[in-house]
């Protein structure tokens, strides 16, 4: 069976614990989209390891891991996670397999990131890895990809065209020195040499998977909500982070797809600017934040918090085509006296169900709440759905109700065994 895992918020909803726990199941685990702007934290016996690049599935022994063609590659920040995989004793060898049609990530996209964000009037807060301007060059047909790297003649003219244009632009735009053709050539065909031999054509691997019944995860990074098409654009990332992304950033045809999993926290974060209808309070979101340890995984950022927020998590549904969704975080809430669920938005007298696309609209819009008892019980150890507290699980039903998709799967810590199957 092929499965793509899919954020229905703004990221950070804990798919790497669902991965984690799915990769046991499947032979081939699979990122297709983004860059080192994610970051999935994973607990696996006792300790703690972040993903930037390569699929958490790592960790699994025998589990093939791979980099699709739409996923925009550090290679320095890959090279350090695959040395440190190493010094924690984890072999590797034959499992890491790197798609050459991704594009590189360059020192001139990571510095141009953080100057243009500099000079916005309205600051998209990025976070600063050069995933914009890598797919701008990508998109641009200006950007070099993996395969570049293995050829010293291709690298070098297409660095130097890149480099003519953008020294002027870092010059007269931004003046700032701009870059050393050398340095970078040398530099990134150190780093060629280094992955070499990771680069596969991942397109008729995992098509020959799939003819040989094989089971594939592809996990989505980011979330529906920071996609570059449906998302609350321009506060959003460069890539498709919905399931369709699963199919151009590998090469694998929409039919071959199986299922849809979503991914939700059972409340909402967001890093960055942009709108957040169901925000909390300053001192509200500083308790909640503390207590679900909500900072980027990536940057280190205070994520924003939030109330649960149907009216998203329904279109993220429809978008993606999810037949099933995890809850994540469910723990985080206990204690809370009362419990909120955002079930449309008011705006100027009009009540929206729907989400509306206008960000204007999503920035003024006043959330319209179902307001629900909460529980005071710890639900950390609850192991089956029928232990969890009544108001839990009605809590649940009225999720469950209000975006009529079956919950599989509850998380109520970090570890793999804190978690609910139903
Ligand atoms: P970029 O992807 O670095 O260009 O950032 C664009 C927006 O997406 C910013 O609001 C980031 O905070 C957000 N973002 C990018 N990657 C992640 C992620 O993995 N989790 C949560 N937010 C992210």
């Amino acid at each position: 069976m092929n499965i793509v895992i899919v954020g229905t918020q703004w990221g950070d909803e804990g798919k790497g614990k669902v991965i984690d726990i799915l990769s046991e199941k499947v032979d081939y685990i699979v990122r297709y989209q983004g860059g080192s702007n994610a970051g999935h934290t994973v607990v696996a016996e006792g300790k703690e390891y972040i993903f930037h690049l390569i699929p958490s599935g790592i960790l699994h022994k025998g589990k093939v891991c791979c980099i699709g063609n739409g996923v925009v590659i550090d290679p320095s920040m890959l090279i350090k996670e695959i040395k440190g995989l190493s010094s924690a004793g984890i072999n590797i060898s034959g499992r890491l397999k790197i798609s050459p049609l991704a594009h590189v990530i360059l020192p001139y996209h990571k510095i141009l990131d953080e100057l243009r964000e500099g000079k916005r009037a309205n600051k998209i807060g990025t976070t600063k890895r050069g995933i914009g301007p890598c797919y701008s060059d990508k998109i641009n047909r200006c950007g070099i990809r993996m395969i570049d790297l293995l050829s010293p003649s291709v690298f070098k003219g297409k660095l130097k065209d890149n480099l003519k244009e953008k020294n002027e632009i870092f010059k007269k735009v931004y003046g700032h020195a701009g870059f050393v053709f050398s340095d970078i050539y040398k530099e990134y065909l150190n780093y060629g040499r280094f992955l070499r031999s990771y680069l596969f054509n991942v397109t008729y691997l995992l098509n020959k998977a799939i003819d040989d019944k094989k089971d594939i995860l592809f996990e989505g990074a980011q979330g529906t909500f920071l996609d570059i098409d449906f998302g609350t654009y321009p506060f959003v990332t460069s890539s498709s982070a919905t399931s369709g992304g699963a199919c151009t950033g590998t090469g694998i045809s929409p039919v071959k797809i199986d299922k849809i999993i979503g991914v939700a926290k059972a409340y909402s974060t967001r890093v960055g600017e942009g709108p957040f209808p169901t925000e909390f309070d300053d001192a509200f979101a500083q308790f909640m934040r503390n207590k679900g340890h909500e900072f980027g995984a990536t940057t280190g950022r205070p994520r924003r918090c939030g109330w649960f927020d149907s009216v998203m998590v329904r279109e993220a549904i429809l978008l993606n085509g999810i037949s099933q969704l995890a809850i994540m975080k469910m723990d985080i809430l206990d204690g809370l006296k009362n419990i909120k669920m955002c079930t449309g938005y008011r705006y100027k007298g009009k009540i929206f169900r729907q989400l509306p696309y206008d960000a204007q609209v999503l920035s003024g819009a006043r959330p319209v709440y179902q307001n629900m008892p909460g529980w005071s019980q710890n639900t950390s150890r609850v192991r089956r759905y029928k232990d969890l507290p009544v108001n839990a699980k009605s809590y649940l039903s009225r999720l469950e109700d209000s975006l009529k998709v079956r919950i599989s799967m509850i998380s109520v810590g970090s570890s793999r065994k804190d978690t609910i199957f139903i």
